[in-house]
């Protein structure tokens, strides 16, 4: 049975803050903008490298929740772009509160077989981009006086995930900053906290993490490894956002959402 998606905040808990969201036009990134502005966000700026995910992700997250949404194409690997989107949301809102760090790429590679250039290219979005968004968007953030970057990391790195030496390194280090960044810009009313994810249900990381063997193939596989016995959905990663951005004595910590699964050992 479905559980109803109640949340548990109060409704206006984030009125009037200014959220940009990179991989924002999808899955985790898009849940997590929808839940932000259900809890009345008063805006969000989505970015993702794709003008067509994001023009439709905009087109639903207004009319659902009547918040103003504007989006913006950029590569996180690249700082200027990362600095103009910044610029953007400053000229479309004069205020930032809340940066998501959402943008990830990530494939299945046998560690022998995969290129530097591929091992390279899910760092640079992952790691890079995410200190790449943070530095862009750290004068913004600062001018905020209750500010919030949520970093979207993962479990596979707390142990070892085959076929993943790339994204296992990447969210490593998107750990190591979330910490880092937490103790230099405390000072400045910047927090900086992380969501590591489990699988989560039909979103584009997960179908593409599992090609070819079916949406139910997944689910039976990986919920043989979570104590839950389930897939998480992404509405659970939005309320733990909405939960990280609203907890003002809490910087440098990752929330685990994973239904138990980095913890699960069989029996035998
Ligand atoms: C082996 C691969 C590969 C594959 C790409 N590469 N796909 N190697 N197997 N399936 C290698 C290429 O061969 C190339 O190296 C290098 O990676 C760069 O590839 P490009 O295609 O030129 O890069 P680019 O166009 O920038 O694409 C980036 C990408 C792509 C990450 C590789 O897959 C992408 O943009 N994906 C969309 C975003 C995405 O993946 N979202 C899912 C995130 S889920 P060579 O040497 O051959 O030139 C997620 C969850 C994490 O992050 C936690 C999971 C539990």
């Amino acid at each position: 049975m479905k559980p109803i998606v109640c949340s548990p905040f109060q409704p206006d808990c984030l009125d009037g803050k200014v959220a940009l969201v990179t991989g924002g036009g999808s899955g985790i990134g898009f849940e997590v903008t929808r839940q932000l502005l259900l809890h009345k966000c008063h805006a969000a700026v989505i970015c993702g490298r794709r003008a067509s995910f994001l023009q439709q992700a905009q087109r639903i997250l207004q009319q659902e929740t009547g918040a103003r949404v504007e989006y913006r194409v950029c590569d996180v690997r690249d700082p200027e772009q990362c600095q103009a989107a910044v610029k953007f949301t400053q000229q479309q809102f004069g205020r930032l509160d809340i940066l998501v760090n959402g943008a990830a790429g990530n494939f299945l590679a046998a560690a022998h077989q995969l290129s530097p250039k591929g091992f390279a290219t899910v760092m640079a979005i992952d790691t890079l981009g995410t200190f790449n968004m943070s530095r862009a968007a750290f004068s913004l953030l600062a001018q905020s006086g209750d500010a919030v970057i949520l970093n979207i990391s993962a479990t596979l790195q707390y142990g070892a995930t085959h076929w993943q030496v790339h994204a296992s390194a990447a969210k490593a280090a998107v750990d190591s900053l979330t910490r880092s960044l937490a103790l230099e810009w405390g000072s400045y009313q910047i927090r900086v906290v992380g969501i590591a994810p489990g699988p989560i249900a039909d979103t584009p990381g997960t179908t593409k993490l599992a090609p070819g063997i079916g949406k139910d193939n997944v689910a039976n596989m990986v919920t043989e490894g979570i104590p839950l016995k389930r897939m998480g959905e992404a509405w659970e990663i939005g309320h733990a956002a909405v939960f990280l951005c609203t907890a003002r004595y809490i910087t440098g910590d990752v929330l685990v959402v994973d239904g138990g699964q980095w913890l699960y050992k069989h029996p035998m």
